[in-house]
């Protein structure tokens, strides 16, 4: 199993009565930055211990690497108004909360710091196009990032809890099931017949697949979280082996960020203990922003990345081979393949009918055709 990103898994999970916390003050943070904080504490973003101060966060930009060299490709930052500061200062200590998933946490603020969002979305998402949505997000930010490290006190027990593993259980559960070799696999989406060809091709190499849903802030259009577990649920039961496939979920938002995002995908998954982690065609692409393989490129720039990318060309189906394609194995025209295109199976979804079986299995269909409305509005 590798080693975790950085060296060792990051744990800031601490017990209430071991921290002086009487008489902070209190800071009610979103949600999105509050699953941060549980990926932070878990060791998700082993070796994040906190939020980026801007020696780290600059170059990353430049670099996608943090200040001390390891490559990192997505800038964690905690986003604040200057008013909401109440006079906060470097060296204090504040109570971060959230309501939604009861996260209480300290954070030791080692420094409170501006930046430039044009730089930021231009570096992240190679674009200032706010039409991006992670450009919007970027925009939509607050003007003042506080760095430093967090302990988590708290967090509440939430739905799909039982799918939500840890990176120190899904090593433990590796173990147990004897893998030594797992490929992860990242969506957003309920699997087509690409993604499972995609999957079941990288399983063939390995011992065992860790599909591993994000569940989190999507944007408009995209499918909502139950009904991706739903469909995989469906799936895994009809088509995969008990003993070679497991599903838990990773709780953060999409970022759309396409190359960028794949190299933190992948680090992610690193610390999950996953020894491989498939990129196919737009990895975490959205609109044409990026060329659909400019997520397998930027592998290039990450040697001593410690897990291996494991490349797919985009899957199709050739009505004369019969069979799942792509253009490495397939001599017919392009006109001769029936895309797996995500948009088609929405909008035959969204009319409530059944797309055709050699794009999505039927069970799968069925099942997110039980939902009243399947997608984030
Ligand atoms: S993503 O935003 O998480 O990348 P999605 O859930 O659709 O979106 O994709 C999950 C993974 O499957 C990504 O690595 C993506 O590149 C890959 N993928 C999706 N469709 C295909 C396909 N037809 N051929 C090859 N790879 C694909």
């Amino acid at each position: 199993m590798p080693k975790p990103h950085g060296g060792k898994l990051i744990n800031r999970r601490v017990k209430k009565e071991s921290l002086g916390t009487n008489g902070l003050s209190k800071l009610e943070i979103n949600t999105n930055l509050s699953e941060d904080i549980l990926n932070i504490a878990h060791g998700v973003f082993s070796p994040l211990e906190g939020f980026l101060c801007n020696n780290d966060l600059e170059n990353v930009v430049a670099e996608k690497r943090l200040a001390d060299d390891t490559p990192w490709a997505i800038p964690i930052l905690l986003d604040f108004d200057k008013n909401d500061l109440n006079g906060i200062k470097a060296g204090d200590s504040v109570i971060l909360t959230n309501k939604e998933n009861g996260v209480r946490a300290l954070l030791n603020v080692d420094e409170i710091y501006t930046y430039d969002k044009k730089t930021l979305a231009q570096a992240i998402y190679r674009t200032q196009d706010t039409n991006h949505p992670g450009v919007a997000n970027v925009y939509n930010m607050k003007q003042n990032l506080i760095g430093g490290k967090i302990s988590l006190i708290a967090s509440k027990t939430r739905e799909y809890d039982q799918y939500n593993l840890t990176p120190k259980e899904t090593r433990i559960l590796f173990k147990e099931k004897g893998w030594r070799e797992i490929v992860a696999f990242q969506t957003r989406n309920p699997p087509h017949i690409g993604h499972e060809y995609v999957q079941k091709t990288a399983l063939t190499f390995v011992d065992g697949l860790f599909i591993n849903p994000i569940i989190g802030k999507k944007k408009s259009g995209d499918f909502r979280d139950d009904v991706i577990l739903s469909s995989y649920e469906a799936l895994m039961k009809h088509y995969y082996l008990k003993d070679r496939a497991v599903m838990s979920i990773l709780r953060t938002s999409m970022k759309y960020a396409g190359p960028r995002e794949a190299i933190h995908h992948a680090i992610m998954r690193k610390n999950f203990g996953c020894t491989h982690f498939i990129v196919g065609r737009d990895h975490a692409g959205v609109g044409n922003y990026y060329g659909p393989y400019d997520a397998h490129d930027i592998f290039s720039e990450f040697p001593d990345l410690h897990i291996i990318p494991v490349f797919f060309r985009s899957f199709s189906r050739c009505t004369k081979c019969g069979s799942v394609v792509n253009d490495k194995i397939c001599p017919h025209d392009p006109k001769d393949h029936i895309n797996f295109s995500g948009k088609k199976i929405r909008e035959l979804l969204r009319n409530g009918e059944i797309p055709p079986e050699d794009m999505m299995r039927k069970e799968v269909a069925e099942m997110i055709l039980k939902f009243k409305n399947p997608f984030v509005e």
